[in-house]
């Protein structure tokens, strides 16, 4: 199978490209870097033992999409994987307009090229965000999914709803839309993993970089939730397995097309608390931390109903939360400055 991979540098793309490659799958990635760097691509391929046709092309740039597809015209593309996009909960608030100008007009570009190509197998990233706060716990496919708290939330949610129409009018598509839930952990070498941009917002970056000395202290947002210690739950879920998803998910393009939706997470909830204290064993050290007021914008809890997957992909989370920590940490050790400046 030769699949492209739209935002393969990053960091949940490198780890699915490894686990493509290792398959022998034929993979060609398509990234502009931005939040990313060519050291990644160089460790998926010592890590896949193969190599990667890699193409440094914006989404937003129609032409150089083209070129990839024309490019590849001899041993066109199976399926397409798009995981390039904004992820900055934060920054999107701010800079709401290159969220939606990034992810929307990025996917819109793509799914017209690929229509171009005849190219019609597409999995896209979305996530957990786009049920907001939910309704009721585990979290199914079918929980409401309108109310997301920041722009980011919206650009999936939109997404989804744009490639659902799509699909509806080209019934010959086949579209997964996935639903991340946490994705923590790195690959078990510690060759690659998550490599944010300055302080990390999120949770697991955060710790390690505590962890190594980077940062002083965690702030724990809240230990007034609605939970059994206080602090925010969430399902964590290794980025091994959720790479591991995503190459069950390409199996399903062999049976009926369709738009199918499916969570991809672990069904288990764990606090912040617990996440401090696992990392600290795993890890050997305290982690220092002191708890802050809520942080905007938060929910109490968010774990999946993982059932689909099963049923539908053959697939579940095989990691736990102790596995999630010492890779994370693993990486974080042998990289304390992330990829660096290798570029
Ligand atoms: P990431 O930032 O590490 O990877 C995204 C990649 O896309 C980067 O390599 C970046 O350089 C590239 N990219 C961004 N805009 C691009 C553009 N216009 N053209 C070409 N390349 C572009 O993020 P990640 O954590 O690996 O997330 C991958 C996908 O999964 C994203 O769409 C993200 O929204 C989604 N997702 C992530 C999480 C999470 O917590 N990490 C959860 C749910 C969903
Ligand atoms: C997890 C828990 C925080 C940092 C985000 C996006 C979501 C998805 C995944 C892309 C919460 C607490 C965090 C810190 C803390 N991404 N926390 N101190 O908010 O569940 O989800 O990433 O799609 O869209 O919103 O993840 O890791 O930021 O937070 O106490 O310094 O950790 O309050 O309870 P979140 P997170």
């Amino acid at each position: 199978m030769h699949v492209l991979v739209t935002g393969g540098a990053g960091y949940i793309g490198s780890h699915t490209c490894v686990e493509l490659l290792s398959r022998s799958d034929r993979v060609t990635i398509l990234d502009n870097l931005s939040n990313s760097s060519l050291e990644a691509i160089r460790r998926v391929e010592e890590l896949g033992g193969g190599r990667v046709n890699f193409h440094k092309v914006d989404i937003l740039d129609r032409t150089g999409l083209e070129d990839v597809f024309e490019q590849n015209i001899d041993t066109p593309f199976d399926a397409v994987i798009h995981f390039a996009g904004k992820k900055a909960v934060g920054e999107s608030v701010e800079k709401p307009l290159l969220y939606y100008h990034n992810n929307i007009t990025g996917t819109i570009n793509l799914v017209e090229v690929m229509e171009q190509y005849g190219v019609r197998n597409l999995i896209f990233s979305s996530s957990a965000t786009v049920y907001g706060e939910p309704a009721s716990l585990p979290i199914s496919e079918e929980c409401s999914t309108s109310a997301c708290t920041n722009p980011y939330g919206w650009t999936k949610l939109m997404i989804e709803q744009i490639l659902t129409d799509m699909q509806f009018a080209r019934p010959e598509w086949n579209v997964l839309l996935l639903r991340y839930f946490n994705p923590v952990g790195a690959h078990k070498s510690g060759r690659i993993g998550e490599d944010p941009n300055g302080i990390p917002n999120n949770l697991m970056p955060y710790i390690t970089q505590v962890a190594i000395g980077r940062l002083k202290q965690l702030s724990v947002f809240g230990d007034d939730y609605d939970t059994p210690d206080g602090s925010g739950v969430r399902d964590f879920i290794h980025v091994v397995d959720l790479a591991l998803g995503h190459v069950a998910a390409l199996k399903k393009f062999t049976d009926n097309p369709g738009c199918y939706v499916c969570n991809l997470g672990t069904g288990k909830g764990y606090s912040v608390l617990d996440m401090v204290k696992t990392f600290s064993e795993a890890c050997g050290r305290e982690i220092s931390y002191k708890i802050a007021p809520r942080r905007a914008g938060d929910i109490a809890s968010c774990y999946a109903d993982p059932g689909k997957a099963a049923r539908e992909l053959g697939w579940q989370a095989q990691y736990n939360l102790r596995d999630m920590c010492e890779d994370s940490w693993r990486w974080q050790q042998q990289n304390p400055e992330g990829y660096g400046k290798q570029d």
